[in-house]
Order: C-alpha cells, then sequence, then structure tokens
C-alpha cells in the first residue's frame, strides 16, 4: 500500500474525483479529510466510502476563514498532513463572450482559482516536509472550448498557481503538480453537455464526446484518480511543477 500511514486532505472530496481519490487514497492506506460546501453529498460520501479511516468537514472554499477552518480540523485530525489534492471547482456559466456574465465570471474565479490559492497559502504550512500537492486544473488549462471563458481562464490561472508555488515549497520538498482531466463520465461533464445540446440522453451527449478521444471513449473518475494517487506518491518523488494530463488522447 504506497500512500500507508499517510495524512490526506481533499477538496471537492464529495464530487465525482475528490470521492474516486477519496476511494484511492484510503485503498493505498492513507486517511482522508473530504471537504466540501455541499454537507449532504459529504454526509453521502462518507456512508459510501464506509471507512474508519475517512472524516469531513464543511467549507466554502472561496471564504479565508472557511479554508483557514478546514485547515485547523485537518491539524486537530493529523497534526500534519502528507497529500492535499486540491481540487474543488465550478464550470460556471456558458455563453458566448459577448453575452458572458459578469457575475458568472467572479463566481468561477472565487471558487476555481482564489479557491486553490487560500488552500495553497493555508494548508502548506502544515504538512509534512516531502508531501505532495496536487491540484485540479484541465484540458481546458492548456486548450480553448469557445463559450467557456470563465472556466478556461481559471484552469489556465491554476497553472501559474502550481508553478509559483512549486518554486516556494521546493526547499521542504513539497511537490505541486497539476492534473488535467479530459472528459470524465461525470455530473460536471454531463451538466456542460445538456446545456451544449439541452434535449439530447445522456449516453448519446457522452458518446459524442467519446468520439474526440483517440482512445474512443470518456474516462472514469477512478482513472483520473489513479494519476492523482500516483502523484501523492513516492513513485513521483522528483516530479515537481508540471502538468499532468489524462485525457484519452483528446489533445493530440
Ligand atoms: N468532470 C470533468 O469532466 C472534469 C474535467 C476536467 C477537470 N475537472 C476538474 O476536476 C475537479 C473536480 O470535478 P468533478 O468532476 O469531481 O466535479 P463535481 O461537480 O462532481 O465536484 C466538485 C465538488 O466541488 C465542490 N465545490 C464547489 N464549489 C465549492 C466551494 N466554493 N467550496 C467547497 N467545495 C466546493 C462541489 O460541491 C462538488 O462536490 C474540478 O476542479 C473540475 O474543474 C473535471
Amino acid at each position: 500500500m504506497k500512500l500507508s500511514g499517510k495524512k490526506a486532505v481533499i477538496t471537492g472530496g464529495a464530487g465525482n474525483i475528490g470521492y474516486a481519490a477519496a476511494e484511492r487514497f484510503l485503498a493505498e492506506g492513507a486517511q482522508v479529510l473530504l471537504v466540501d460546501r455541499d454537507e449532504l453529498a459529504l454526509h453521502e460520501a462518507v456512508e459510501a466510502l464506509a471507512s474508519g479511516q475517512v472524516t469531513a468537514w464543511a467549507a466554502d472554499v472561496t471564504s479565508s476563514a472557511s479554508v483557514q477552518e478546514y485547515v485547523q480540523e485537518a491539524a486537530r485530525l493529523f497534526g500534519k498532513v502528507d497529500i492535499f489534492f486540491n481540487n474543488a471547482g465550478i464550470e460556471g456559466p456558458s455563453a458566448r463572450i459577448e453575452s458572458f456574465p459578469e457575475d458568472g465570471f467572479d463566481q468561477v474565479m472565487a471558487v476555481n482559482v482564489k479557491g486553490v490559492f487560500l488552500g495553497m497559502k493555508y494548508l502548506p504550512p502544515i504538512m509534512n516536509d516531502g508531501g505532495s500537492v496536487i491540484i485540479s486544473s484541465s484540458i481546458a488549462g492548456l486548450m480553448g472550448s469557445g463559450g467557456f471563458v470563465a472556466y478556461t481562464a481559471s484552469k489556465h490561472a491554476v497553472i501559474g498557481i502550481m508553478r509559483d508555488t512549486a518554486i516556494d515549497l521546493a526547499p521542504r520538498r513539497i511537490r505541486v503538480n497539476t492534473v488535467h482531466p479530459g472528459f470524465v463520465e461525470s455530473a460536471m461533464l454531463l451538466r456542460i453537455l445538456r446545456t451544449l445540446r439541452p434535449g439530447v440522453a445522456d449516453a448519446e451527449l457522452l458518446q459524442g464526446f467519446a468520439a474526440q478521444t483517440k482512445l474512443g471513449r470518456c474516462i472514469k473518475p477512478g482513472e483520473i484518480a489513479s494519476m492523482v494517487s500516483f502523484l501523492a506518491s513516492d513513485d513521483s518523488l522528483m516530479a515537481t511543477g508540471q502538468t499532468f494530463v489524462v485525457d484519452a488522447g483528446t489533445l493530440l
């Protein structure tokens, strides 16, 4: 078990990818604190994970006070943290640039950029030297798609946060990397697809996206968790400041 004895914090821990990462971390021997703003989903996630090694804490990553509270809870539970999956994110609205709502832009930046920044500011001080931080970006951090200016900008921005903090934290051997999922079979992807093509059945929507991948299908959340767990573990000990794409060959 390659994460045996490690202590992990996952933001967006009640969502598809956060939950899959929690499952993987637990299977690899870690203790996990799930952080999410959705209390009901958190409760359901803890029940479903059915492990004595997982607990949850409700927090809003856009609020400095709330972030400092989840960090305090992690310190109370674990003392020191080894793995920080800085993952909470929202897709926000979809509209062409001329009609893109300003408040929607601000909201996406608050969660996807400020939330990641606040996590980087407050959690590493309670990490063990030699720990690992993984930030959720997206293939939208490496390309544009049209109609998603806020999401695309936010996922590019966290690459900057990753590169800068990887340098700041290197003296403590804390590694910082981004993971870039492509089309993941998830509530978030389905919400996006339903907006783009209202009235079309979910299976057909996913099939359309699967056709855009060279490997011929959408990705399962557990397949993102595999990369996250690799980056969390000593198997990636000398990788820092890097972008790790898991997109089934979409960007080729
Ligand atoms: N699903 C995909 O296809 C996909 C692709 C590329 C990147 N991503 C990225 O992966 C990450 C996880 O996505 P997912 O598919 O699990 O989405 P999801 O919607 O299932 O999960 C996101 C979680 O973040 C939580 N959250 C949102 N705002 C929050 C806030 N202010 N404070 C605390 N928690 C908050 C939500 O409650 C939710 O549980 C996101 O950053 C997303 O942008 C997802």
